[in-house]
């Protein structure tokens, strides 16, 4: 059976450190399989143990994933120098030490976003050559112009010379200053770039999509979901760009 001490593995899934956990355990504040253990250097089954902390159930599995729509004016960083982080965004029962924003958006954009504390995963989830594809939602300043569907599948040249990937874009039924656009990179402002060098603006942007991970219309301005290890598998499997744009204002 896979084995952990105790404290390695409430410190590693909480904010306690060793030494809190050392002190709880004393005072009879974590339970095992549902007996106080005072011992925080116990050993115990890392996969199948039920242990709880001051009345909170500790998860079991290693990583913390959470989708959060992100509100404008909050900055996709563990740092507060722009602005207030994201992180500040989740809520007690879902911290724990080592998150961070896999990914980034900008403080005036919203949507999806991951936060977990699994670096590998975010490393191969950004990686260039898994090419995860983000689609967005844009309200531009003027109306969408059909020329654009070419223009972003050949590749747009930004104004510091870079050509982007091909990318697909459609405009948003019945709405002409509204569209979808699908990403395979993440450049720095890539959207509103992309969009100004077609002579255009982005007003407003909002990430439908990361890979898989598609943002729940219920989930709220600011609100997290903690998503199962199946959802996250599911990040290297993105939706087709027609059928999600289709399919998007059906259930409205
Ligand atoms: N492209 C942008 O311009 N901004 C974002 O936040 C994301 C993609």
């Amino acid at each position: 059976m896979p084995t952990i001490r105790l404290d390695k593995f409430i410190s590693e899934r909480t904010e306690y450190t060793r030494s809190v956990i050392k002190n709880l355990a004393a005072k009879g504040e974590i339970t095992v399989d549902g007996c106080i253990v005072r011992k925080s250097d116990s050993k115990i089954n890392s996969e199948s143990a039920a242990v709880t902390i001051c009345g909170e159930t500790v998860r079991n599995a290693k990583f913390r994933y959470i989708l959060m729509n992100k509100p404008c004016g909050y900055v996709c960083s563990t740092e507060e120098n722009d602005g207030p982080s994201v992180l500040a965004l989740v809520p007690p029962q879902l911290r724990s030490k080592g998150l961070f924003p896999a990914g980034r958006l900008d403080k005036d954009s919203c949507g999806a976003l991951l936060i977990t504390d699994d670096g590998d995963l975010a490393h191969r989830m950004l990686s260039p050559k898994n090419h995860v594809p983000k689609i967005y939602i844009v309200e531009l300043a003027e109306k969408f112009q059909n020329k654009y569907v070419d223009e972003f599948a050949k590749g747009i040249l930004l104004s510091d010379g870079y050509l982007c990937m091909p990318a697909r874009v459609k405009a948003v039924e019945n709405c002409n200053k509204q569209a979808f656009i699908e990403l395979h990179e993440g450049k720095y402002h890539q959207v509103k770039r992309m969009f100004a060098a077609s002579g255009n603006r982005v007003e407003k942007l909002t990430r439908l999509t990361v890979g898989g991970l598609i943002l729940p219309k219920t989930l709220g301005f600011g609100e997290c979901l903690e998503l199962l290890h199946k959802d996250v598998e599911n990040l290297f499997v993105p939706p087709d760009f027609e059928v999600f744009c289709s399919e998007f204002f059906s259930d409205f």
